[in-house]
Order: C-alpha cells, then sequence, then structure tokens
C-alpha cells in the first residue's frame, strides 16, 4: 500500500522518533495536554494483570491488560496464551497475518467471545467474562471487521445507536417519562450532531445506511464508536475497503484522536506499514501466539515476524 501520509509518518519516526510536533491538521477542536514526561514508567509490553492489580491504577499503569489470554474454537486454538498490555493514551498496534488471531482478541477483550483461559484488566478492573454491553459501559468501544450497522435505518440513527448504553431509561419507562427521556434524547443528539461534523458525515446524514459507501460506513461505526465517549477505542482493521483519501483521514484521525483527547486506541491491521507509522508500540500475532511486541521498530526487525510475513506473503501468492 503507498500512503503518502503514512509514508511520512514513517520517515518522520524514522528521524526523530521522540518529537511530536505533527504539521497536521486538527480534527478535535479541545486542547489537552498529554503528557510526554520523560519520567514516566516505560510500560512493559507484556506486564501482567497480576502486578497491574498489585500496584493498582495510577497514571503510570496500564489502561489495558490482557494476561495470557486463550481461545479456541472448536479443534482450532485461535489464541494461546497472549499478553499485551497497553498504556493510556498510545496507539497500540496489533497486526498479524489473516488468521492470525487478531479479531479474536477483540472479541476477548469486549467479551463477544470471552477467553477460555487467561484474564483480561480494564482501568484496573477485571473485566473477564463480562457481557459485551457491560464491557462497553466500562468505556470501551468497538468497531467491526465486517460493518456491522443496522439496515433500515439512517446513518443518523445509527450513530444514536451508539449512546443508547448511556441513557436511563429502558422502552417501557420512556412510555412512563416521555417528558425527561426527550430532554435526555436531545442532549444526545447534540453529540451525536457534533461527531457528524466532525466526522465529514453531514452529506449522508439521512441517507438509508444501505445506500451509503464502504469508505463512508467505516466512519459511521466509528462515529457510532465514538460517541459512547469511550477511554478505549479499538478498531478492528479501520482501512479494509476504504480509498487512498478515506485511509488517510482515518490514519490523520487516530493520530489526532490521541493527541487531543488522551483517547487509547487498540489499532487491528494486517498492513504492517499502517501499524508502523501509526504506533507507538505494537504486538505481532502469528496462528494464535503473539511472537513479537515492542516499539514498530523493534518488532519490525524481529526475524519472527520477517518469516511469519514472508510465509504469508507466499501463501497468498501461491
Ligand atoms: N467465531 C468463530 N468461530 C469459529 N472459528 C473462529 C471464530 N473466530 C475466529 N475463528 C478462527 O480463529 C482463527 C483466528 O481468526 P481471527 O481472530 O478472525 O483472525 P484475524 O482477525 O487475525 O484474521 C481463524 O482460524 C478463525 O477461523
Ligand atoms: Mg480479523
Amino acid at each position: 500500500m503507498d500512503l503518502t501520509f503514512l509514508e511520512a509518518e514513517l520517515s518522520r519516526k524514522a528521524a526523530a522518533p521522540n518529537t511530536d510536533g505533527r504539521p497536521l491538521p486538527r480534527l478535535w477542536g479541545v486542547d489537552e495536554e498529554i503528557s510526554d514526561d520523560p519520567t514516566e514508567k516505560e510500560l512493559g509490553a507484556t506486564d501482567s494483570a497480576e502486578s497491574y492489580l498489585e500496584a493498582g491504577p495510577t497514571s503510570n499503569t496500564p489502561i489495558l491488560v490482557c494476561d495470557s489470554v486463550s481461545r479456541s474454537f472448536g479443534g482450532v486454538q485461535a489464541l494461546k496464551g497472549v499478553s499485551i498490555s497497553i498504556g493510556s493514551g498510545e496507539v497500540f498496534g496489533l497486526v498479524g497475518p489473516n488468521g492470525s488471531g487478531k479479531t479474536t482478541v477483540v472479541n476477548a477483550i469486549t467479551g463477544f467471545y470471552p477467553p477460555q483461559q487467561g484474564r483480561i484488566v480494564f482501568e484496573g478492573a477485571d473485566i473477564t467474562g463480562l457481557a459485551p454491553h457491560n464491557v462497553a459501559k466500562r468505556g470501551i468501544a468497538r468497531t467491526f471487521q465486517n460493518i456491522a450497522l443496522f439496515r433500515g435505518m439512517s446513518v443518523l440513527d445509527n450513530i444514536m445507536m451508539g449512546r443508547h448504553i448511556h441513557m436511563r431509561h429502558s422502552a417501557l419507562g420512556t412510555l412512563f417519562y416521555w417528558a425527561l427521556a426527550e430532554r435526555q434524547e436531545i442532549a444526545q443528539r447534540e453529540l451525536v450532531e457534533d461527531l457528524i461534523d466532525l466526522l465529514q458525515l453531514q452529506d449522508v446524514r439521512d441517507a438509508p445506511i444501505e445506500i451509503v459507501p464502504l469508505g463512508l460506513k467505516k466512519r459511521v461505526e466509528l462515529a457510532r464508536a465514538l460517541v459512547a465517549e469511550p477511554r478505549l477505542l479499538i478498531l478492528d482493521e479501520p482501512m479494509a475497503g476504504m480509498n487512498q483519501e478515506e485511509k488517510e483521514y482515518m490514519a490523520r484521525f487516530i493520530l489526532d484522536a490521541r493527541e487531543e483527547r488522551g483517547l487509547t486506541v487498540l489499532l487491528i491491521e494486517h498492513h504492517m506499514d499502517v501499524v508502523a507509522a501509526l504506533c507507538d508500540r505494537m504486538a505481532v500475532l502469528s496462528n494464535g501466539e503473539q511472537i513479537a511486541a515492542g516499539t514498530p521498530a523493534q518488532a519490525l526487525s524481529n526475524q519472527k515476524v520477517v518469516d511469519a510475513y514472508l510465509g504469508s506473503k507466499r501463501r497468498h501468492a501461491g
């Protein structure tokens, strides 16, 4: 993939790995300082949930820890003891060839397919096995590799669905407390409208989701995830099926979200170059096992990673 913006990010990183002066347009209006305090503890990519729970949540501790997570489906061992830890405010990449277990990690964290072994700790609390809506309520939002939007609904209504975890009234309750619910809905709508502006979805705002092109559907999913106001955003191959311009937009968006909102992002990708350009740290999966972790430079120079990618390229070519 040749992405000019991503290439620029790559060479910027190579030239000055620790500078932060990105000459990018700002997508978020909020000015929030992200700590670049050099005394902050360097997070090990494999800090265990145990040490995190013992230490208690501080600004230095990871926001998310997956500790020795395993999951199988029938005879297929999709994850074999995967341990990753993500620092607050990081863009963390999870890479690997197709079928290596990336989406299974997302499903384990978000409760769709809980791990059969191991633990998941978010902001100091063990969330292993929580149902998806409870994981969402804790502050984790995701997008899906295969778009999961509601047919027969408009773009606006699809985005509104992301707010439901914050709505206090059930459908029945709403019948009785309609005035209160209406006031709540107005407040929710403002948030949704702000995101529609931010993600430049005005033109398709009222369109039925079926007629929206794929690249924009991905953006609608992103809006639906963000409208839940998560602290951890998980993006499962957000650039798949996008054209060049949309990929560039998504890349900038991810970096801006990190820089200006302090949002933590777990970015799933199978394109190495995308992850290397955007992520602070990353982990590489191959056949359900973690074969490398660290900065993109460290992971990319790992021989196992080179072999896994060459191997998968040969398989695809053959
Ligand atoms: N719900 C499921 N049911 C059965 N097998 C699954 C399921 N989810 C994943 N798998 C299997 O687990 C392995 C890893 O899949 P996945 O996590 O989707 O890989 P990736 O996202 O890296 O492409 C694959 O062999 C896949 O077929
Ligand atoms: Mg996947």
